[in-house]
Parts: structure tokens; C-alpha cells; sequence
């Protein structure tokens, strides 16, 4: 069984064919799914897919994209839809200062405003971190104390800055651009990083994997990410398989434990 751990259902493309996404999914044995809020709307969007299908968990944010409209209103609807016992965790959230969709201000104070509630409702967080490494790991650096958990999503940096986030604990998210030969950082941090603090993840529809690069990504394509880290590592699939998918159970907050598929073989073997 695998997970995406990371994508957009409530995006038009998945949203308006999910029925038959998620089947597609099943298909490739992605039984799991994580959909990502990065505004308000998007959110309870995410939530509502949630309660409608038992294998979809969502969690609830604010991307930096959309920060310049985040007026206390909106921040104060998504710390409402963060109490909710079925948000996985805080996120995506972050800095982007590649697209600059949002000035820098906006996106500083919207960052550590998520932190804040994150902090205050102890849920793992999800970062987004585009061209902003620096400015990203010192405001996560101040906060670091206060937070239950961090997920570096879609992972754009490099072995020594992957290592700083492993020390404290956080997972790496890997998405499908590993499967790139030209990304050589990528492909160095999911050959070094420890199994157990990797997650899969598409980012769909965005980020499509090498064999179906052009297209629209989808849940389902997570399975290319784990076959070719499969391959990077030179382990088998149902390794990798396994182990990210303990890993989505520690990474976010997610209570329902008999879904993990069965105790581990490896480590629950019967008393003889
Ligand atoms: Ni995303």
C-alpha cells in the first residue's frame, strides 16, 4: 500500500473526475490520499472531500501565494476550521519568493501567523519553501521549540539544509521530479535521508512524474516516486512501500491506527 501524502483534490481537474481519480488510485494500490487547503475556501473544500471519502484526510492552510488577501477575517477562519479533531495537520504554508505572487511582507506575517496556530492547537506543520531557505528555516528556527512536527513538502534543498530539518525531526516529502535525471540535490536527499523520515508525494495535479511528465499528475503516479527511489536506494518497492506509509501515521496527525494495514512483519513478528 502507498500514500500521497501531498496533493490538491479540491483543484478543478481532480475535483470535478474524483470518483474515478481516487479508483485510479485504489488501482495502483495508493489507498491513502492527503489533500492540501492553502486558502480558507480551499480548505473546507479539502475537509468536505474528506468526510465524503473514508481514504482522503485533509489538512487546512494558508499558502504564501495568497497571503496579500489574508485580512484577520480569513485568519480567523482558518484557525475555526483547524479545531476541527479531523484536520491531519497545518499546512501548506511558507515563503515562495520565486513566483512572488504575494509581495514579502504579507508573506512573513501570513507565515507566522500560521506558526502561531499551528502552535497553539498542536498540529504538525506543512512547508512550502520556494527560493526562501533561509528565511524560511529561521522563522521555523524561532517556533521550532513550540511545534508538534514539520513536513518539508516538495523538498528544494540541498543535502547539508536537508540534515538541519532531519535533526529536529522533521520528514522530508519527495515528489515526482525525483524521477528527473537533472535533479541531482533531490535524487542526493532520497538516497541519504533515513527511510523512516521520507514521505511520497505527487503535489497533483502539479510536479508529474517522468513517465508521464506533460501531463496532469495525479494521486495515482505516486507509485513512480516510489519505484525510482526504490531504485536510488536499491531496495524493493514493498520496502519503501511500507515504511512511508508508517511514516504518513508519525508525520501528521492522523488517530485512526487500525488503517495502517496490519501490524509490521518485521517488527511484530508472534511470540514463538
Ligand atoms: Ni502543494
Amino acid at each position: 500500500m502507498l500514500i500521497d501524502s501531498h496533493a490538491h483534490l479540491d483543484e478543478p481537474y481532480l475535483r470535478d473526475n474524483l470518483s474515478a481519480v481516487l479508483e485510479r488510485a485504489r488501482l495502483e494500490d495508493v489507498k491513502k490520499v492527503v489533500t492540501i487547503g492553502v486558502t480558507p475556501a480551499s480548505s473546507r473544500k479539502c475537509m468536505e472531500i474528506a468526510a465524503r471519502y473514508p481514504e482522503v484526510y485533509a489538512t487546512v492552510g494558508y499558502h504564501p501565494h495568497w497571503a496579500k488577501g489574508a485580512g484577520p477575517e480569513r485568519l480567523t477562519e482558518i484557525e475555526t476550521l483547524a479545531r476541527d479533531p479531523a484536520v491531519a495537520a497545518l499546512g501548506e504554508i511558507g515563503l515562495d519568493f520565486h513566483h512572488f505572487h504575494s509581495p514579502r511582507k504579507p508573506q512573513l506575517e501570513l507565515f507566522r501567523n500560521m506558526l502561531e496556530i499551528a502552535s497553539t492547537l498542536g498540529l504538525p506543520v506543512i512547508i512550502h519553501d520556494r527560493k526562501a531557505h533561509e528565511e524560511v528555516y529561521d522563522i521555523l528556527f524561532e517556533f521550532r521549540a513550540r511545534l508538534t512536527g514539520g513536513i518539508m513538502h516538495c523538498f528544494s534543498g540541498n543535502w547539508d539544509l536537508a540534515r538541519k530539518y532531519l535533526d529536529w525531526g522533521f520528514f522530508l516529502s519527495i515528489p515526482g521530479p525525483v524521477t528527473y535525471s537533472s535533479s541531482h540535490d533531490l535524487r542526493e536527499v532520497a538516497q541519504k535521508a533515513p527511510l523512516d523520515r521520507i514521505l511520497l508525494e505527487t503535489d497533483a495535479p502539479y510536479l508529474t512524474p517522468a513517465p508521464h511528465r506533460g501531463k496532469k499528475n495525479e494521486p495515482a503516479f505516486v507509485r513512480y516516486t516510489a519505484m525510482e527511489i526504490a531504485r536510488i536506494r536499491n531496495t524493493s518497492l514493498e520496502k519503501i512501500a511500507r515504511v512511508t506509509t508508517e511514516n504518513v501515521f508519525n508525520a501528521f496527525r492522523i488517530q485512526e491506527l487500525e488503517t495502517r494495514g496490519g501490524p509490521d512483519p518485521e517488527t511484530h513478528r508472534p511470540e514463538p
